[in-house]
């Protein structure tokens, strides 16, 4: 479909930046169009719309006809110069599946017209429909975007947006289409660092609940044995090297002796051995008592066992409310997945972690935020073999600059905070200055996606999901009246008891 002309405006058309006018509603900021140039094929994207009309570019004349008692409607054909001008950055010259870049203007009064589906789903880089990720539209031409797993998860993935935006929502479609592959097309295993008990649900659909497992945070044990000495100090960040040199070998005798043991035996150990310097005697053991309560114990869980492919394990973290076990739980989780995929021990996988900035803190000792070493460790080096991770975050500013810039996918959700608009901007090389407006702008379930997944970046209507959302909790009102009920009828029994 023709969309309108191209102009000549004193600045354009230039090799990258055009006009065109069109006379009717046709066009949306933001939506893609094509033209000719002497180069071939050129798709460009429309940046910005402006409305202009003759009869009311001058604010004088309009009010002297006024004046007469007149409207300017009434005495001219105002409707009929009414047109709008659209201003387009040329993206790139297409041209058998290659992208080139635009060097020479096209003429003014050259068509712009709408791209064909397949050659615009080639050009942005999407896939080719049942091939990828089903994640949503694109904006403005109701296109089934699809992305390759490859380009998605590879090279690692943030979701950022503000509270309410649709993070979690996204990333539920992101489990649903890594659930429904096939052996034939490879499958990931994933695991959720779940903080607020949200993806629970997916294990209650009938669809997927034999692919889904849910791991209770408060269940869950390190296994005592799998430890070494440098692993305890992770967890114990003041322990010196003399202590370190201690704690190893207290394990490796209790290793040696070839049975299960806990946090006590090493205790035991440490503490009955005249040889050990009376000092590292006095520390180790109480620095060993404060982290073991019931986080540890002698088999513990396995992680590995969790991790199949085509397979979702949820470890919901809700209740447990200490935050540095919940760091000292991700912490050990993320270890042995990465050191187990190197190993080539586990599938290929990707780990969602759900609120990063808790777990990969920005300006936060590494000795303070137990899992931020491996987070960055993944995020650097994770790609080499098989381990992804996705960010999900509503503080950009709070997560850590080294994991964030090596997600090279980022799907960017509303944000309005301009000191969180200023930090994507700077760390995405993608985000111009009209890309940063329509962040704000952005509704709930509408996404920014750019990076490596697509060529250039999309704005996306995200799908539907096809299972349920957990329940919200009780509404303020029902926590309100079950409070009064429940003080009353402790009341009653109190006066019924005199
Ligand atoms: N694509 C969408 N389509 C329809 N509804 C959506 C979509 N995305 C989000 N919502 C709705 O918006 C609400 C907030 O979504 P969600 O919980 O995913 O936000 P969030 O960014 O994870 O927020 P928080 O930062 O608080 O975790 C939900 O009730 C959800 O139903
Ligand atoms: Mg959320």
């Amino acid at each position: 479909m023709t969309l309108g002309k191209i102009i000549a405006t004193e600045e354009t058309p230039t090799p990258t930046k055009v006009h065109f006018v069109t006379d009717k509603d046709l066009v949306d900021k933001d939506q893609y169009i094509k033209f000719n140039s002497p180069q071939g094929k050129v798709i460009g994207r429309v940046e910005d719309l402006h409305k202009t009309n003759r009869y009311f570019d001058s604010p004088e004349s309009i009010t002297q006809i006024e004046k007469t008692g007149m409207e300017v409607t009434d005495k001219f054909p105002t409707e009929e110069w009414e047109h709008t001008v659209g201003e387009v950055k040329a993206l790139g010259i297409y041209r058998e599946n290659k992208i080139e870049r635009p060097t020479k203007p096209p003429a003014p009064g050259t068509e712009v017209k709408e791209p064909k589906e397949e050659v615009l789903r080639n050009f942005l880089g999407l896939e080719e429909q049942g091939n990828g990720l089903e994640i949503g539209e694109l904006q403005h031409h109701g296109i089934t975007s699809e992305l390759s797993l490859t380009d998605l998860f590879q090279k690692h993935l943030a979701v950022l947006a503000q509270t309410g935006a649709g993070k979690t929502y996204t990333v539920s479609v992101l489990m649903e289409e890594l659930l429904e592959r096939q052996p034939e097309e490879g499958r990931l295993a994933s695991l959720v660092i779940d903080v607020h008990g949200e993806y629970k649900s997916l294990a209650q659909s009938e669809k997927y609940k034999n692919r889904v497992k849910v791991v209770n945070g408060k269940e869950f044990r390190i296994p005592v044995n799998s430890l070494s000495a440098s692993d305890f100090k992770k967890f114990i960040p003041g322990m010196r090297k003399p202590q370190e040199r201690e704690l190893s070998s207290a394990i490796e005798k209790l290793r040696y002796r070839d049975k299960p043991y806990g946090i006590e035996d090493i205790i035991k150990m440490i503490s009955k051995d005249d040889e050990i310097h009376e000092e590292v005697q006095r520390v180790l053991p109480r620095w060993l008592e404060r982290i073991s309560g019931d986080l540890f114990s002698k088999t513990g869980s396995s992680v590995e066992k969790l991790m199949n492919p085509g397979q979702l394990t949820v470890l919901d973290l809700s209740d447990l409310i200490e935050s540095k076990k919940r760091g000292m739980i991700t912490s050990y989780i993320a270890e042995r997945l990465f050191n187990a995929r190197r190993k080539e021990e586990v599938p290929p996988f990707v780990l969602f972690v759900e609120e990063a900035h808790n777990f990969a803190k920005e300006g936060v000792e590494k000795e303070a935020n137990i899992p931020k070493g491996i987070i960055e460790t993944i995020a650097r080096e994770g790609r080499k073999f098989g381990a992804s991770i996705c960010l999900v975050s509503q503080r950009p500013m709070k997560l850590s600059t080294t994991a964030l810039s090596q997600c090279n996918t980022q799907l960017i959700m509303r944000i309005t905070n301009p000191n969180d608009l200023d930090h994507i901007t700077k760390t995405s090389e993608g985000i111009d200055e009209k890309s940063r407006d329509s962040i704000t702008t952005l509704r709930v379930g509408e996404a920014l996606l750019l990076g490596e997944a697509v060529n250039h970046p999309i704005f996306l209507n995200i799908r539907e999901r096809r299972t349920k959302e957990a329940e919200l909790g009780e509404g303020l009102e029902e926590q309100a009246r079950k409070f009064e009920q429940q003080k009353k009828e402790k009341q009653e029994d109190a006066e019924a008891f005199i």
